[in-house]
């Protein structure tokens, strides 16, 4: 099965409250982005957004520029069903990130566990190239993944897991780290998950 069809069969057999990455709050990082608002007043994208309610917390937050990536287009079923009645809506790219030509750049760059799914060097590369394609110096970008002591497996695949040195370090010079936290994760199914979120200034 290839990744479309893993993802797509994921959000079409299970419901958005049961999968293990699942968030009521999506924080920490509602708060990592509040804490920018500048940049965030420039447009965010949430890359890897899946079903998350992040989106919904951000417009109620009065941030109305959000852009969601996903390769499942099913995921994104389930928000514009959410977000019925909403004046303001997300725009969704239906796409794999290490493919994308984004046509702009963004004040923000959220990514929690999707850069963790490249495992080879090659697709990590090109991830990076379109994050840096896509922000200007003086943009946010936010990296949640599993911790160094985190799961191996996520959706039954398999991950890479980083520190936050060595997710600095392969992000390169371009992205200072301003921030750091190691925070637990509480998922539905009552086990906790070790992720890591750096927050980087792109210079
Ligand atoms: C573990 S889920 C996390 C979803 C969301 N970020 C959250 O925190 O609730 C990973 C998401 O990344 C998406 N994804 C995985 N690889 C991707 C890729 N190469 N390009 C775009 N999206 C991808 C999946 O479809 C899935 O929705």
């Amino acid at each position: 099965m290839g990744k479309r069809d893993h993802w797509n069969s994921v959000y079409a057999t299970k419901s958005e409250d049961t999968v293990s990455w699942f968030q009521k709050d999506a924080q920490p990082s509602l708060d990592l982005i509040l804490t920018h608002p500048e940049a965030a007043a420039r447009g965010v994208v949430d890359i890897g957004a899946g079903a998350s309610r992040l989106v919904d917390r951000l417009l109620d937050n009065g941030i109305e520029d959000v852009t969601l990536l996903d390769l499942s287009d099913r995921s994104f079923d389930v928000v514009r069903d959410r977000l019925i009645g909403r004046d303001v809506q997300p725009t969704f790219v239906v796409q794999d990130v290490t493919a994308w030509q984004p046509a702009r750049t963004f004040g923000v760059w959220h990514d929690r566990a999707a850069f963790h799914f490249l495992s080879d060097r090659a697709s990590q590369d090109a991830y990076l190239s379109v994050l840096k394609s896509a922000t200007a110096p003086g943009a946010i970008v936010i990296m949640a993944t599993f911790a160094d002591d985190g799961p191996e497996r996520c959706s039954a695949l398999p991950v890479r897991r980083y520190s936050s040195e060595e997710l600095s370090t392969r992000i390169g010079p371009s992205f200072r780290l301003l921030e750091t936290r190691k925070i637990g994760h509480q998922t539905p199914g009552g086990t906790t998950q070790r992720f890591q979120y750096s927050v980087f200034e792109a210079v």
